[in-house]
Formats: structure tokens, C-alpha cells, sequence
């Protein structure tokens, strides 16, 4: 079997790893045994490119268990966990490509391996398998049955190709659900980015000025943790509604060049280019830690900051330190990478179920519906999303009430008033 690992003597502490994700998996889990017992990806291949971790493993599993055959590779070149990438070969003969740091040319070459298996269905995280098939593979786009997308920044880039009628295959926007970026988004990203700031510094957050980029799902989750954790949070938008919200949630609301000048620690989550540039860098304070937790490394302009730079030295595990011409000091996390991933573990298992169930079922979804659905992209159906908090609920021992058959008759009715 053809496979690219770090060091297959890692498969063992990974099955450890994988075993004590699994224990908070329990979604995951009953779709797995329906999986294996109805088959419902018999048949098909389905090549993956998702950040590599003991939660994705159980994904990879799920999918083999419903007949699949998979092949995964990263979807970041830092966030991979090595040991279960040799747990996945070694354990469940899947062939992974993927090693924790790997350089461009070999982060390509990776998805290059998924995509030789010449995929029936494509399983992304950022859309880089889609945009190859796209660019450099179009001979695979006929065998195609559809795709998923795990994150905003990928649903971003797919509508942009829909829109522009250039799409070739369905997808379903897993991001999209509710199940999927009211929890991972929010309470995934919220915990894991805090996680990973304090895994690479150690610095207390309490009594800092933390500037949050962004007010979208993951940055409001992030507010709220840093929030918690006693800072006074700062966030800057461009969308007024969302503004007016963080405003409403307690947060001062500023602009970026204002905002620069007062943060101790900055984390953008905007899904867009260049969000913290050169003349910001050169507001700020002297030790001022600078990251990001958005999808691509694109958000912080470093090539600005690489021109106002004398020094630059690694001063510990994902922490760099520019020296800038004016001698103050700037602290860049994780080359810029979402921290959450680079220097944490990501999400934690729990809400990576619920993430993983919509990817799960959305592959049954377009498996089970290909005749039907064309080149767009999709939402996951409203029964699944509930189906997944239905499940979650049950898995938390937790109930709630049904509606009486007069609450139903009363919603549906229009006559009844004051
Ligand atoms: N994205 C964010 N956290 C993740 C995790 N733990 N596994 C896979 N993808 C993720």
C-alpha cells in the first residue's frame, strides 16, 4: 500500500490518542455501526483532504465502515498529528499523505496521491481538492459524483466557482449546518484558539487587551472565551451588523489602526486577505502577539511585516520575534497558521462529532442522491441537521419536551388572537 507518514513507530501512541477522542465521539459512533451494517458508500472511492487528527480518524473509519474505499491527505501542512497518520495506515489500511510541517511542494504532491485514486466524491477542507480537480486535474471531473466542505473560507471560494459557473460537480456545504458552525465554529474555535495561544506562550490573558479581527462564528466564540478568561476584548469588523452585535455583546468595536495600537494579543478570523498589514504592525506595542485562526495563512500580510523587519529570530516552539526597524518587538504565532491546529489540537472530540456526523451523512446524501443534484452547492438537508442535535442530545442524557397535538394545531393555525 502506498502511503507518506512521519514515522509508522507512531501508530501505537495513536491508537491511544484515537481511543480517548473516541470516548467523546458518540454520534459518530451509531452512524459507524449503521455504516457497517447497511453500506451505504459501497463501491465508491472518496478521497479526503482534511487537517489529520484523532477525530478525522474516526471519520476515515466511518467512511470504510459504510463501504468507502478512502485516501486522506492534509488540508494544512502544520496541523497534521503524526500519530495517526501511522494509525490510520497501520491499523485500518488507509493510505495517508501527510506529515506535520511539510513543505508546499509536498503538501501538493499529497493531494496529488488522493486525487491518483481518482475519487468518487471529494471530502475538503479549505476546497484545495476541488480547486486542483478544477485547475490541473479537469480529466477527474467526469468520474465525480459530488463533494463536501467542512469550513467557511472553502464554502466561500465554492459559491464564488458556482457563482461564476464554473462548479462542475455538486457539494454540500457541511459548514452550513447548524449542527456544524453554531458549535464547531463557536465553541470549537473559541476553546482550541485561546488553547493554542496559551500552548505557544504561556502568557496569562487576564488584564490584557485582546484584539479579535473579525465577528463571524469563530471570532465571537473567541471573544467569548477570551472574554472569560478576563480580557477586555477588542473586535474590529467591516460588516455593521456585525459590529453593532459585538457592541451589544459587550465588546469594544474599533478600527484596526486604532485597535493596533492598544492590543497585547491580536487573533484575526475573518476569512479574508491581509486583514493585520505593514503600517499596523508598526503601531504596535513592544511584545505584542500577533496570530491567526482562520483557514489560510493569508490574513496576516507577513511579507509587509518581513520589510519593516531588522531581526527575526525563533524564540520558542511556534512563537517568532520580529524586530522591527522602530526596535519595538512583535510576537507572530505559528508562521501565521490557525494557531488552533498549529499549536493545539484543534477542536475538541465533542464537537468534532457533531462536525463529522453532517460530513458523514452528507456523503450518504450525495451517494444516495446523484442522479438528482446538479452543479451547485448545497445546504445539508434540514432532517440531517436535526437528526445530528437529536442524536447529541440523547448522547448527553439530556431531554426535552414534544409539542402537545394542540401546540401543533396552534402554529399551524392563523385564526387564533388575543
Ligand atoms: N478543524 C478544527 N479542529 C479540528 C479537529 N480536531 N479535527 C479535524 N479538523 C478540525
Amino acid at each position: 500500500m502506498d502511503y507518506d507518514v512521519k514515522d509508522m513507530t507512531l501508530a501505537e501512541p495513536g491508537r491511544l490518542a484515537v481511543e480517548w477522542a473516541y470516548r467523546s465521539m458518540p454520534v459518530l459512533a451509531l452512524i459507524r455501526k449503521r455504516f457497517a451494517k447497511e453500506k451505504p458508500l459501497r463501491g465508491l472511492r472518496l478521497g479526503a483532504c482534511l487537517h489529520v487528527t484523532t477525530e478525522t480518524a474516526s471519520l476515515m473509519e466511518t467512511l470504510k465502515a459504510g463501504g468507502a474505499e478512502v485516501r486522506l491527505c492534509a488540508s494544512n501542512p502544520l496541523s497534521t498529528q503524526d500519530y495517526v497518520a501511522a494509525y490510520l495506515v497501520k491499523y485500518h489500511s488507509i493510505p495517508v499523505y501527510a506529515i506535520k510541517g511539510e513543505d508546499t511542494e509536498t503538501y501538493y504532491r499529497h493531494i496529488h496521491a488522493v486525487l491518483d485514486m481518482k475519487p468518487h466524491l471529494t471530502m475538503d477542507d479549505g476546497a484545495d481538492l476541488v480547486s486542483m480537480i478544477h485547475s490541473k486535474r479537469k480529466d477527474l471531473i467526469r468520474g465525480i459524483v459530488g463533494g463536501t466542505e467542512e469550513t467557511t473560507t472553502g464554502v466561500i471560494r465554492l459559491r464564488a466557482m458556482a457563482r461564476r459557473g464554473v462548479l462542475r460537480f455538486p457539494i454540500v456545504a457541511v459548514n452550513d449546518a447548524q449542527t456544524k458552525y453554531l458549535f464547531d465554529n463557536r465553541y470549537g474555535t473559541g476553546q482550541s484558539t485561546i488553547d493554542g495561544i496559551i500552548r505557544a506562550t504561556n502568557r496569562l490573558v487576564a488584564g490584557s487587551v485582546f484584539v479579535v479581527c473579525g465577528y463571524g462564528w469563530c471570532s465571537r466564540g473567541l471573544a467569548m472565551r477570551a472574554h472569560g478568561l478576563g480580557a477586555s476584548v477588542v473586535v474590529t469588523e467591516v460588516d455593521p451588523l456585525k459590529a453593532l452585535e459585538a457592541v451589544m455583546d459587550g465588546y469594544r468595536v474599533m478600527p484596526i489602526d486604532e485597535a493596533a495600537q492598544i492590543g497585547d494579543f491580536f487573533c484575526t478570523l475573518t476569512g479574508n486577505i491581509n486583514v493585520i498589514r505593514r503600517e499596523h504592525f508598526l503601531m504596535m506595542k513592544d511584545g505584542a502577539i500577533v496570530s491567526n485562526s482562520g483557514h489560510f495563512n493569508v490574513e496576516l500580510d507577513l511579507d509587509g511585516l518581513g520589510r519593516i523587519t531588522k531581526k527575526k529570530r525563533k524564540i520558542r516552539e511556534f512563537v517568532e520575534e520580529y524586530t522591527l526597524k522602530n526596535n519595538r518587538r512583535v510576537y507572530v504565532l505559528g508562521e501565521g497558521r490557525l494557531i488552533n491546529l498549529a499549536a493545539a489540537e484543534g477542536h475538541p472530540s465533542s464537537v468534532m462529532d457533531m462536525s463529522f456526523a453532517n460530513q458523514a451523512l452528507s456523503a450518504e446524501y450525495l451517494a444516495k442522491n446523484v442522479k438528482i443534484l446538479k452543479r451547485q452547492v448545497y445546504a445539508v438537508p434540514e432532517d440531517i441537521d436535526h437528526e445530528i442535535a437529536r442524536l447529541k442530545l440523547a448522547a448527553m442524557g439530556v431531554r426535552i419536551d414534544a409539542l402537545t397535538p394542540e401546540q401543533r394545531k396552534y402554529l399551524a393555525s392563523w385564526e387564533m388572537g388575543t
